[in-house]
């Protein structure tokens, strides 16, 4: 059975990408995907929020010990505060370079960096171009910039994603890809032209922390950190709706958490499959049992390769394509059986 697929013109073994996660923080951890059957993987995302989050740290320490930040600065020299965030930042670049370094070192399977910037910060291109030169296969852009965000009209904020897509991908050779949520006004469209710019995939969609109430304590906490296999849904809807549609390949995120998903994706129409919580849940070893799963069906249903399948349920090439787009459970509670609902 031919598993093979191509993602973003690189070729894979097969379908499944183990996402940007703590599963892909360390090149022992990516040995182990990789020995575990893993197509590809896509390192933990390197954030430049986290990078502030240090430097937070560290000026607390420093207030604590030296007084007000102004008391820092001193004559003739370089201002210590530029210069600690200048430290942070290029530590974790430093560190995650020698990550991509070591992973390409040490696997044969096509690794990508994950980068997460600030709405308007001059670091994508910089670390995207640093990421290049240190061997990534590829870039995913995780773009989140908050629909809570009420200083900005959302004309400028979707301005933005165009904005930093073009400019990576023209300081960059490698491929570029779009990780992208499903909080925009117009979906469709906005994903239709986003994949209309130099980008070469689009990944449909991140998961992001939800804020839960801890009625007890009166706290915020996150509520679940994990998917669940209901959580498929959306993007295998919006795979299988935005399949033809696009230029760019796709990969499928969100709520894969067995072979049968992954199939599921394929048909939709993705190039390409992430999976991060069921491996967390089940451990990294499961990830052969998805293949084996993969490739039985394939086998059951005397499918050579995926193109033989790939795309076979997307809506442009469903006989009722109305069917991806109903939204009300208009029949749910009316007893029919076999009624779609
Ligand atoms: C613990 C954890 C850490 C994650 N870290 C990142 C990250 O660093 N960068 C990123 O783009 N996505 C990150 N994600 C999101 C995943 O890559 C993925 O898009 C999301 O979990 C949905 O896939 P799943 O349903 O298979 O978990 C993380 C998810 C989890 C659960």
């Amino acid at each position: 059975m031919d598993l093979s697929t191509t993602y973003m013109g690189i070729s894979l073994k097969n379908p499944i990408i183990v996402g940007s996660s703590g599963l892909t923080s360390s090149v022992e951890k990516v040995k182990t995907l990789e020995a575990c059957g893993a197509g590809a993987v896509v390192l933990k995302s390197i954030f430049e929020e986290e990078i502030m989050y240090e430097y937070a740290d560290f000026m607390q320490t420093a207030k604590e010990q030296y007084g007000a930040p102004q008391s820092f600065d001193y004559d003739g020299q370089r201002n210590p505060i530029e210069y600690y965030d200048y430290i942070i930042r290029e530590e974790n670049l430093k560190n995650y370079i020698l990550l991509i370094e070591k992973c390409k070192q040490t696997v044969s399977i096509p690794v990508m960096a994950s980068i997460n910037c600030f709405f308007h910060s001059v670091e994508w291109l910089s670390y995207a171009t640093h990421l290049e030169s240190a061997g990534a296969d590829a870039l995913e852009l995780n773009m989140f910039f908050p629909p809570t965000d009420f200083k900005h009209s959302r004309e400028a904020k979707e301005a933005l994603y165009f904005e930093i897509a073009e400019k990576v991908t023209q300081a960059v050779s490698i491929p570029v890809a779009l990780k992208i949520s499903p909080y925009f006004t117009d979906l469709g469209p906005m994903i239709q032209r986003m994949s209309n710019t130099k980008i070469k995939g689009m990944v449909l969609f991140n998961r992001f922390f939800s804020p839960d109430f801890d009625i007890h304590t009166l706290k915020v906490k996150s509520s679940f950190v994990f998917s669940t296999p209901s959580d498929l849904a959306m993007s295998l809807r919006w795979i299988a709706v935005m399949a033809e549609k696009v230029t760019c390949d796709l990969a499928a995120s969100t709520g894969v958490h067995d072979g049968a998903a992954v199939i599921k994706h394929i048909l939709a129409g993705a190039d390409a499959v992430q999976v991060v919580s069921s491996l967390y849940k089940n451990g990294v070893e499961y990830l052969k049992e998805m293949l084996s799963v993969l490739e039985q069906w394939m086998g059951d249903k005397k499918f050579g390769c995926l193109s033989d399948f790939k795309g076979k349920m997307s809506q442009d090439n469903s006989t009722d394509p109305a069917i991806y787009e109903r939204a009300q459970f208009m029949r749910y509670f009316g007893g029919k059986k076999n009624v779609i609902l």
